[in-house]
């Protein structure tokens, strides 16, 4: 049998209508916060994401599903939609009218990372993206807005965590204290880290390794170094949460997988997931529009990991898929041609409707529309037919009501309102 490739996993019937309801709520409270959605390719030119994500983050150097096209063209399934955002944005000219745009797309991203318990090669993220906004209440709206998501999902457990990465007029000083700090320490660190050493120093902060979380113990702080602009923006968006009550934490190590940040950055935590604990992360990226040809827009956004979250919904409370609200059994051939119209007619009113198009006897009947969980079930034989009424009954209260034939599908929906007053 062939099999599904690594990585990569199927999203079951048992399963969507948990996906679904996330979806749902995001989409509603996203939009009463002016939102609207853009839909995304999912390859672009390697190029895009080369210069946004950066030459040597993980995702660049190693994670990238890049094809050629038989040209000297690259294409590469997405491996995160900001890069692509911001390339529409740019393109499709969306600052004309107003340069304050909030965006939201949810599918698919694309890494070639090594699988393990929620990570995946395909996986599913909500971003949201706004841009033409540099005010940090901005940040903390984004913030307020993941948390009250959050919230009305009844995910607990979960922790906030912040930091400021500074802009271009403060980062060089402290990647300069950073390298030095770390070239002493070289000798504790893993072979990626002393790599990212010279290249990307920052990257080391957030390495899982052990002598690599032994050896920044006391490595500098970003926010030892912000400029005055860059610490003021920073104080704004932490009172600004604070006065919303959002229980964040600073964390002087989260430095984010991605090089475009600036200023603040921040991550939403679980405590129930393992190892990948992240199920959300965002923040600045004040210098990307403008760095891949836009006017100099700022911007700030996040994406929440759908499958993560998936994950934690199906562990806790699984949204149950609606059961049919009818179940038509119908016994004999003779009542094969008004069932199957009475069950098309059904379905296309908008009833949940299940029928059994085989000849069970009734008991077997029976057991296949309690399987389905069906709240009612009709039930139809040669004698109903000549009496002109069939029987429906309600299978949690077992009580039995004769409805006539004639104009049945009225009948039928007449009652179900009725049954549906009742509980
Ligand atoms: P990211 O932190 O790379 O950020 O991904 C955001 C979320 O996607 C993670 O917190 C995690 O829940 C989920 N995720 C990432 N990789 C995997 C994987 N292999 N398997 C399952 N879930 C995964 C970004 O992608 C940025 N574009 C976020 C952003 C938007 N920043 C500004 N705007």
């Amino acid at each position: 049998m062939i099999q599904l490739i690594r990585g990569f996993k199927d999203i079951l019937p048992e399963e969507i209508d948990t996906w679904k309801h996330i979806e749902a709520t995001a989409v509603a409270l996203f939009e009463s916060f002016g939102f609207r959605e853009i839909r995304l390719p999912l390859v672009e030119k390697a190029e895009l994401f080369q210069r946004s994500i950066g030459e040597n983050t993980d995702i660049v150097e190693k994670e990238m599903y890049t094809f050629s096209t038989g040209g000297d063209e690259l294409i590469t399934l997405r491996p995160e939609a900001t890069a692509s955002v911001v390339r529409s944005y740019i393109q499709q000219k969306l600052y004309a009218p107003d340069p304050v745009r909030k965006l939201y797309t949810i599918g698919p991203m694309f890494r070639r990372e090594r699988p393990q318990k929620g990570r995946y090669r395909q996986f599913y993220q909500i971003n949201a993206e706004v841009f033409g906004v540099d005010s940090p209440y901005m940040d903390a709206q984004l913030i307020y807005m993941l948390w009250t998501f959050f919230t009305r999902l009844e995910i607990s457990g979960l922790t906030v965590q912040i930091n400021s990465l500074g802009c271009p007029a403060c980062r060089p000083a402290f990647k300069a204290a950073l390298s030095d700090y770390l070239t002493v320490k070289a000798g504790d660190l893993c072979t990626d880290c002393v790599r990212r050493l010279d290249k990307n120093p920052l990257r080391v902060l957030d390495c899982k390794v052990p002598s690599c979380q032994a050896a920044i113990i006391d490595a500098p702080s970003m926010t030892d170094y912000l400029c005055d602009s860059c610490a003021r923006h920073f104080g704004t968006v932490q009172a600004a949460l604070a006065s919303e009550n959002i229980p964040y934490v600073l964390n002087p190590r989260l430095v984010r997988g991605l090089d475009y940040y600036t200023r603040t950055a921040f991550e939403i935590q679980t405590d129930a997931l393992g190892a990948q604990n992240a199920i959300a992360g965002g923040g600045r990226y004040d210098m990307l529009v403008e760095m891949l040809g836009g006017p100099a827009q700022p911007a700030v956004g996040f994406a929440i990991g759908l499958d993560r979250l998936a994950a934690l919904l199906m562990q806790d409370r699984p949204v149950a898929a609606k059961a049919p609200d009818i179940f038509i059994a119908a016994l004999g051939a003779e009542t094969k041609d008004k069932t199957f119209a009475w069950s098309c007619a059904l379905a296309a009113q908008g009833v949940r409707t299940e029928i059994d198009f085989s000849n069970k006897s009734l008991k077997a009947l029976m057991k296949r529309a309690d399987r389905t969980g069906a709240d009612h079930v009709m039930m139809v034989g040669d004698r109903e037919m000549a009496e002109g009424a069939v029987i429906l009954r309600n299978m949690r209260t077992k009580e039995q009501t004769a409805i006539p034939v004639d104009g049945l599908v009225d009948h039928v929906q007449k009652y179900l309102k009725n049954q549906e007053s009742k509980t």
